[in-house]
């Protein structure tokens, strides 16, 4: 996923109606005419400083949440109970890197240098999902990350793959193929276990039971508390509101628990035949901005992670650059 903390930094100023008054920046006035005419604006093409700046925070954001996403499952590789398990389990991991570096590249076309994404995201200055502050405690949470957790990315990333801006949209459209595994291994891996011992079953529920209210979050606050919806609605980067996706995942995920014979810990989780949806009860907004806010159970954990990570990488960063840098003079020589 990962695109659920992306509304919440400070408000960008408002972009023009697609009807250029005279006098007004005629790149400007061809920014919105091919914005309503449904093309793609492409790196090269000119841009307004907030457009470019929103899809910065976005991008770097949704990077960051699947860099971060491989650590709670990481968690498990050394236990998963088979070696089929652990070989799904690897390359599930493997996909989330990949999609790291396919949305870095992403924001990178914007003139924003990987380096100082990374940056801000270890300082804490830049966000990620809230999810992954969440503990995996049993081999279940793994099978509900990729059911639930993955199953809340599809959602909202399926309607990215249709994002104004072309390198944005043609990562989706990739990653979005590889999510579907995902949702699909850990739906599996979870009716293997509800199919075992009365232990499974209940190792289930009770991942289920930890994990529902915090996927349910994932969405963002409603969209009456969400700033930037409006303005990234207006320019296509986002296509349905928080609220309706939310709507989506819970009606779709409704009738897969009943398949894998779980509940959903919610008592006011109902059919409402008049609306066509299922009503749900009152999300738990203080955690929320809680975890947001970085008081969430992982997310001191998931930081010194990365950080460390980071510090024990810094030789391979360096020996990959002198290579290139060697590679280069070499081939500099040979045209001399
Ligand atoms: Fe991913
Ligand atoms: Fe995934």
């Amino acid at each position: 996923m990962y695109t659920q903390a992306l509304d919440l930094q400070t408000p960008v100023p408002a972009a023009t109606g697609s009807a250029a008054p005279v006098g007004q920046d005629l790149r400007e006035h061809a920014f919105n005419a091919r914005l309503a005419d449904g093309q793609k604006i492409e790196a090269q093409d000119w841009m307004p400083e907030a457009y470019r700046k929103t899809l910065v925070r976005q991008i770097s954001q949704h990077a960051h949440s699947e860099v971060v996403g491989m650590l709670p499952e990481g968690n498990w590789v050394t236990r998963a109970p088979s070696l089929k398990r652990k070989a799904i389990l690897l390359a599930k991991i493997q996909d989330e890197g990949g999609h790291g570096l396919y949305l870095y590249s992403a924001a990178e076309t914007l003139g924003t240098p990987r380096e100082a994404m990374q940056q801000a995201l270890l300082s804490g200055a830049s966000k990620y999902s809230s999810i992954f502050n969440y503990p995996t405690l049993t081999w279940a949470d793994v099978g509900v990350i990729g059911w639930l957790v993955d199953g809340a990315a599809i959602m909202n990333q399926i309607p990215l793959c249709r994002c104004s801006y072309g390198p944005y949209a043609r990562a989706m459209i990739r990653i979005c193929k590889e999510e579907s595994f995902h949702q699909r291994q850990g739906f599996d891996s979870l009716l293997a276990m509800m199919r075992g011992t009365a232990a499974q079953r209940d190792m289930v529920q009770d991942a289920v039971n930890r994990w529902w209210w915090p996927v349910v979050m994932m969405f963002g606050p409603s969209d009456g508390q969400s700033v930037h919806s409006a303005q990234t609605m207006n320019w296509g980067i986002k296509r349905i509101s928080n609220d309706e996706l939310r709507q989506k995942f819970i009606d779709a995920t409704v009738p897969q628990a009943q398949l894998l014979g779980v509940s959903l810990p919610d008592p006011d989780l109902k059919w409402n035949a008049s609306r066509g949806h299922h009503d749900f009860g009152a999300i738990d907004w203080d955690e929320f901005w809680r975890v947001v806010g970085g008081d969430g159970p992982c997310n001191r954990e998931r930081l010194h992670a990365r950080r460390t990570a980071h510090d024990k990488g810094a030789w391979v960063r360096e020996a990959a650059l002198a290579h290139a840098n060697k590679t280069r003079a070499r081939e500099l020589g040979r045209a001399a």
